[in-house]
């Protein structure tokens, strides 16, 4: 993965996990960007973060309970501002194709509503399998089930074990997953030692979410490999110039 990633897209000046946020991700020479993925009520995986639909579209109740052409139907980013009214919720399979198109690589984040972590999981490795063609993808949840299922069924995708702080038995945590990347909050009580134990177990090491330049120099500075933010166009523009 490069060092910056665009976090929910380009998402500080598109809505959140659209196809317009990707875009702008590749206009701001992102490189990379990561997503939220749950699935519809009729097994669709589509690119959400939260549960319900109140925050990003003008839908209500939760995505779980929505079929793919319910959800279609919504205004996914009329909330984010005007210029955006009627960008419509974004299926993984057109994200797949985008990013392809654009050269832009995935870090697919599952993000499964409680109890739904296998069968979202499942539907997600129907769609990159039989993808005909796929950028390159890193799988990350914050759901331990999520990960073991998708080192079942996507064995030859790398995993990132995403935390908010580091859990004492990390190491077991990475051993079971075979996880080559940790993705940690950037106030997660990081320190130089911390990161050199992770880059001991060859993990690479990546925060979220990093708004500002002089966070994403404090982080590098501890040896962080990787920062995701809402802003590519300006980490990018300070840290390539
Ligand atoms: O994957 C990094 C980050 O996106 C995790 O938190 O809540 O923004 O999905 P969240
Ligand atoms: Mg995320």
């Amino acid at each position: 993965m490069p060092n910056i990633i665009a976090h929910r897209g380009a998402s500080g000046s598109a809505p959140e996990n659209t196809l317009a946020a990707i875009r702008q991700a590749a206009r701001d020479r992102a490189g990379w960007i990561e997503i939220d993925v749950n699935i519809s009520r009729d097994g669709i995986p589509v690119l959400h973060h939260d549960d319900d639909l109140e925050r990003c579209s003008d839908g209500t109740g939760l995505v779980i309970e929505k079929t793919l052409s319910e959800l279609q139907a919504l205004d996914s980013g009329s909330w984010f501002a005007p210029a955006f009214a009627g960008e419509p919720v974004a299926t993984l399979q057109e994200c797949l194709d985008l990013c392809s198109e654009l050269s832009l690589g995935i870090n697919l984040e599952i993000k499964p509503c409680s109890g739904w972590e296998i069968p979202t999981t499942e539907r997600i490795a129907e769609v990159i399998n039989r993808a005909p063609r796929l950028p390159p993808i890193l799988i990350s949840s914050f759901s331990h089930i999520a990960l073991l299922e998708a080192k079942k069924r996507l064995p030859t995708l790398p995993r990132g074990a995403l935390y908010l702080v580091a859990p004492p038995d990390w190491p077991q945590l990475i051993d079971e997953l075979s996880a080559e990347t940790m993705h940690l909050h950037a106030n997660s009580l990081l320190t130089r030692d911390a990161v050199a134990a992770f880059h001991q177990r060859k993990l690479g090491v990546f925060c979220y979410t990093v708004n500002t330049v002089e966070a994403a120099e404090h982080l590098f500075d501890l040896g962080v490999d990787g920062v995701f933010t809402n802003y590519p166009g300006t980490l990018q523009q300070h840290f390539s110039s």
